[in-house]
């Protein structure tokens, strides 16, 4: 079968592409992505020379060019992951949010609908249930529970949830929709909590934590996501949701504690900030139909995922020093552009 991934530069699609690439040599594996600043095609060295993957550097939102890159390709699956993804940076900027998140998604299922796709996959977010109260930890996001987003990152991830379903419905398109709680794991860009917490923990920078970090978050390694978007994609029923989650509900204080100790670094790095615009409280999944539909089971806890996660920063600095000192942006230019390795 030949996948377009779309977002496979950044975190969670980056992770993707390589899981699809080592575990299935028999597909093939486009990554298409525009390389915004959280894309980092250094994270695909690790399969850039494998049979089965290629890499184009493109807009999910170009329609010109998204039409004739499926005319040439014949897709069979797309897996979009391809958005703007970071809830501070809406808040600041919300239009590049719609034009990504929704319009790009908009584009491309017109593109799936023109040329027959066996399978539409939409990776979407816990963040558009909205919120649980702090004190109500009975409380979980089922499928069933309504839409009611918070930021603009979430209305716009919520709307092109809207449009794929309605695709469903209007066209008859095959579309699947995963919903998943945070990620953690290797590749994550250090503006995110647990990559920024490392990173600035190893320099003795102080930590930042919004409010007073009572915020709950349900964190899943990216591995277990990726596994379940793997699924959904080849034994979902059509038309449906799912969320995806492992019940790793923790107080972004508790996470910034943890991490602190594991890497032998003072609590008094902890500097509290003032809260963001609309901060949700509490995410928590509920993952049953994911479970019992479909039989998955998450491999890892956050107490085994988070000691390995470090590891992995330990291990690999000079990926995200690159990403600091802004040198990741010059990969695409020199391996593609002066090297001339074939975008293919
Ligand atoms: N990070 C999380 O915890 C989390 C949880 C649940 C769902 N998600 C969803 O998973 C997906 C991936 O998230 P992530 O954390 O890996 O994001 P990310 O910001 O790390 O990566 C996004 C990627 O999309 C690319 N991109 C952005 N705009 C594009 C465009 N117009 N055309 C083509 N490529 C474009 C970027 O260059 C980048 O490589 C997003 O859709 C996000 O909503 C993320």
């Amino acid at each position: 079968m030949k996948f377009l991934v779309t977002g496979g530069a950044g975190f969670i699609g980056g992770n993707f592409v390589h899981y699809m690439v080592n575990k299935y040599p028999e597909d093939m594996i486009v990554n298409l992505d525009k390389l915004t600043y959280a894309g980092n095609l250094e994270t695909c060295k690790p399969v850039e020379d494998k049979p089965n993957y290629k890499f184009v550097k493109g807009d999910i939102a170009d329609r010109e060019f998204i039409f004739d890159l499926f005319e040439k390709e014949h897709f069979d699956v797309v897996v979009n992951f391809a958005a703007e993804s970071h809830v501070d940076r809406s808040i600041e900027d919300p239009e590049i949010f719609v034009k990504t998140n929704v319009m790009g998604t908009t584009t491309l299922l017109d593109a799936c609908v023109k040329y027959g796709i066996k399978r539409y996959h939409q990776v979407s977010t816990d963040e558009v249930y909205g919120d649980l109260p702090l004190d109500r930890p009975d409380l979980f996001f089922t499928e069933e529970t309504p839409l009611h987003t918070s930021s603009p990152y979430s209305s716009a991830k919520a709307s092109a949830d809207l449009f794929v379903l309605a695709y469903h419905r209007t066209y008859g398109l095959p579309v699947t929709i995963s919903r998943c709680s945070n990620n953690y794991g290797p590749y994550h860009f250090p503006e995110k909590l647990i990559p920024l917490i490392i990173s600035r923990a190893l320099n003795d920078e102080t930590i930042p934590v919004y409010g007073t970090g009572e915020n709950v978050r349900d964190w899943l390694h990216v591995y277990d996501h990726c596994t379940a978007i793997d699924l959904i994609v080849r034994n979902g029923r059509e038309g449906e949701v799912y969320n995806v989650g492992g019940h790793n509900e923790r107080t972004n204080l508790q996470v910034v504690k943890t991490v602190l100790k594991a890497l032998n670094k003072p609590e008094s790095l902890i500097t509290f900030v003032e809260d963001r615009k609309g901060h949700d409280r509490r995410y928590a999944i509920d993952p049953t139909k994911l479970e019992t539909e479909l039989g998955w089971q998450p491999k890892y806890t956050f107490d085994t995922g988070i000691p390995m996660t470090i590891q992995w920063y330990l291990d690999n600095k000079e990926w995200w020093e690159n990403i600091i000192s802004g040198e990741y942006q010059n990969y695409f230019e020199k391996m593609y552009v002066e090297k001339g390795r074939a975008e293919k």
